[in-house]
């Protein structure tokens, strides 16, 4: 039987997992620690609670070196066991779950903080795991989203940058983990992705109001939004 979008992209990231991390500062230049940095700045700011931190599609639990507040319980969600076993080695004080954004295993109102950081556009149902963070979210509670957007086409630097994504990081990505096809997954991702303004709409009919919309690179954004 054919893979379902969501079957594929857990296989894409339990076979880049190992090499993960080294990959992310390498093409980026270390560029996503100031990212990360950033965000987490913002998030720190909306807050109201520090109870529960939720952080979906963690990956390798990156968010966890980076959010400095002082939740008293701290969960990471993915769906790649690989991914998730080389984040439970690195934060032995977090609660790392196996699930997808889409049916989170939280009850209702429970948490302060969801973040997401380059997940979303790796989603099967975007706009169902929107409603599922405003589900598990308290009112008021804060949602951040750091992701990469489709390059807007204009200035030399948007040229450049685009021809890097597209043409350059599916070939060093590939070389750094030694999947090719993992790294032109990504790359494609961005490409075809949503814009921006669709994502702040898509977020305001499932419960948000957004507050911030910051750009940290021609297309790398932060979203703030709470839970109204
Ligand atoms: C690019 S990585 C980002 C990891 C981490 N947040 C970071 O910033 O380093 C994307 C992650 O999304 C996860 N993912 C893919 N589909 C998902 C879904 N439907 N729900 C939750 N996580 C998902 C992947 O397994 C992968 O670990």
């Amino acid at each position: 039987m054919e893979d379902q979008k969501g079957d594929k992209v857990i296989k894409t990231f339990d076979s880049i997992a190992d090499r993960y991390i080294l990959a992310n500062h390498l093409l980026s230049f270390w560029q996503d620690v100031c990212w990360r940095r950033n965000f987490f700045e913002y998030l720190s700011e909306s807050l109201e609670g520090n109870e529960i931190f939720l952080d979906i599609a963690t990956g390798t639990g990156e968010s966890f070196k980076y959010c400095h507040c002082n939740f008293k319980i701290k969960v990471g969600l993915d769906p790649s066991k690989r991914m998730l076993n080389i984040a439970k080695k690195r934060f032995s004080d977090v609660i790392f779950l196996e699930g997808m954004a889409e049916e989170l295993p939280i009850k209702d109102s429970t948490v302060d903080l969801v973040a997401v950081s380059f997940g979303v556009r790796n989603f099967e149902d975007r706009i169902r795991a929107f409603a599922e963070f405003s589900r598990v979210l308290k009112t008021g509670g804060v949602l951040g989203i750091l992701e990469f957007f489709p390059m807007e086409n204009g200035s030399f630097i948007n040229k450049a940058a685009s021809m890097y994504i597209h043409h350059i990081i599916p070939y060093l990505g590939g070389a750094i983990t030694g999947n090719f096809k993992a790294y032109r997954y990504l790359s494609t991702s961005i490409k075809n992705f949503i814009l921006p303004g669709m994502m702040k709409i898509e977020l305001e009919s499932k419960g948000f109001k957004v507050v911030k919309i910051d750009r940290l690179f021609p297309n790398v954004y932060i979203f703030v939004a709470k839970k109204v």
